[in-house]
C-alpha cells in the first residue's frame, strides 16, 4: 500500500484553479522530486497535503488514513511535515531552542526536546552553531535550520519546499548530500526543486506540474525525454540540455 496518496486534489482561489484534479501515490521510503515552472501550483499541492489549505476537491491518505480536514499540527504528529519555501527561524531564539519548538510541540516523542534538538543540528551539520541566533545564518545554514525544525519532530515523511532555492552549487551538494542522509534513514521524502540536476540525482520519480495539473510520474530519464513535458515546462534549448545533463548523472 501506498504510504502517501493524492486523490483528485483541486484548489480554487477566485478564479485560479491553483491545483487541478492532481491524483498521485507515493511509496514508502522513496524520493520522489516535484518540478514545475513558477506558479505551477507545487507549493499550493504541498499546503494540500500538510493541512495548511482545504482541498476545493479530493483527499489525502497517509498510511490508508485520510487526513484531509485535519489541521496542520495534527498531521505532524500523524509523521508528516514540510518546510517552508521562504524560511521561517523563531525570532529571538537560538537554533538550539528553534530545534527544541519542533521536537517538544510537533514531536511524537518529546520526552527530551533539547537533547532531540541536539541530535538533529549535529545531523544538519549546525550543532556547534546551537547557541547563535539565527538571523547571523548564511542561506545554506538557514536551510538546513529549516531541515533541522522538521526532523525534530521525528517525521516519517518530509515535504522539502525549495530547500536548494537561492544556494550557490557547493550549498545545494551540501543539501543534497543531508537529502540523500535523510532518505536512506528509510525516511520519505517529497521535494520541490528548480535546480534540476540536484533534484533528478536525488529523486528515484519525478511528477511535473504545470498550470495546476499533473503532465507527467515518471523516473528522471523518462521525464527528461517525455516531450509534454519539454514543451510545457523546458521549452527552450538551454533548460533542454540542463534537464538532459541532469537526467543522465
Ligand atoms: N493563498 C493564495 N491565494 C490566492 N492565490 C494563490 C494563493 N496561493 C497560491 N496562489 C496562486 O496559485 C498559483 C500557484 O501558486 P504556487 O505558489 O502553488 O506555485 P509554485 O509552483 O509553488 O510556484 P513557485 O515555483 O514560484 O514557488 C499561482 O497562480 C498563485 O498566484
Ligand atoms: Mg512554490
Amino acid at each position: 500500500m501506498a504510504l502517501l496518496e493524492g486523490e483528485h486534489l483541486t484548489k480554487r482561489f477566485g478564479g485560479v484553479v491553483a491545483v487541478d484534479d492532481v491524483s498521485f501515490s507515493i511509496e514508502r521510503g522513496e524520493t520522489v522530486g516535484l518540478i514545475g515552472p513558477n506558479g505551477a501550483g507545487k507549493s499550493t499541492l504541498f499546503r494540500l497535503i500538510t493541512g495548511v489549505h482545504e482541498p476545493t476537491k479530493g483527499q489525502v491518505t497517509l498510511d490508508g488514513e485520510v487526513i484531509t480536514g485535519l489541521k496542520p499540527h495534527q498531521i505532524c504528529h500523524r509523521g508528516l511535515v514540510k518546510t517552508h519555501q521562504i524560511v521561517k527561524p523563531l525570532e529571538g531564539l537560538s537554533l538550539l531552542e528553534n530545534a527544541a519548538v519542533g521536537a517538544q510541540f510537533g514531536g511524537r516523542n518529546p520526552e527530551n526536546p533539547m537533547e532531540r534538538a541536539h541530535e538533529v543540528l549535529e545531523f544538519v551539520g549546525l550543532d556547534h552553531m546551537a547557541h547563535d541566533d539565527p538571523d547571523e545564518l548564511s542561506v545554506g545554514a538557514l536551510k538546513r535550520l529549516e531541515i533541522a525544525r522538521v526532523l525534530a519532530t521525528d517525521p516519517e515523511v518530509l515535504l522539502l519546499d525549495e530547500v536548494a532555492g537561492g544556494l550557490d552549487t557547493d550549498e545545494t551538494e551540501e543539501i543534497i548530500d543531508l537529502i540523500r542522509d535523510i532518505s536512506d534513514q528509510g525516511k520519505t521524502v517529497f521535494l520541490i526543486d528548480h535546480v534540476m540536476r540536484a533534484l533528478m540525482s536525488v529523486s528515484e520519480r519525478v511528477f511535473v506540474l504545470d498550470n495546476g495539473e499533473l503532465i507527467a510520474k515518471g523516473t528522471p530519464t523518462e521525464i527528461q525525454n517525455d516531450e509534454r513535458v519539454i514543451e510545457a515546462y523546458l521549452g527552450d534549448s538551454a533548460a533542454r540540455d540542463d534537464i538532459g545533463t541532469a537526467a543522465g548523472d
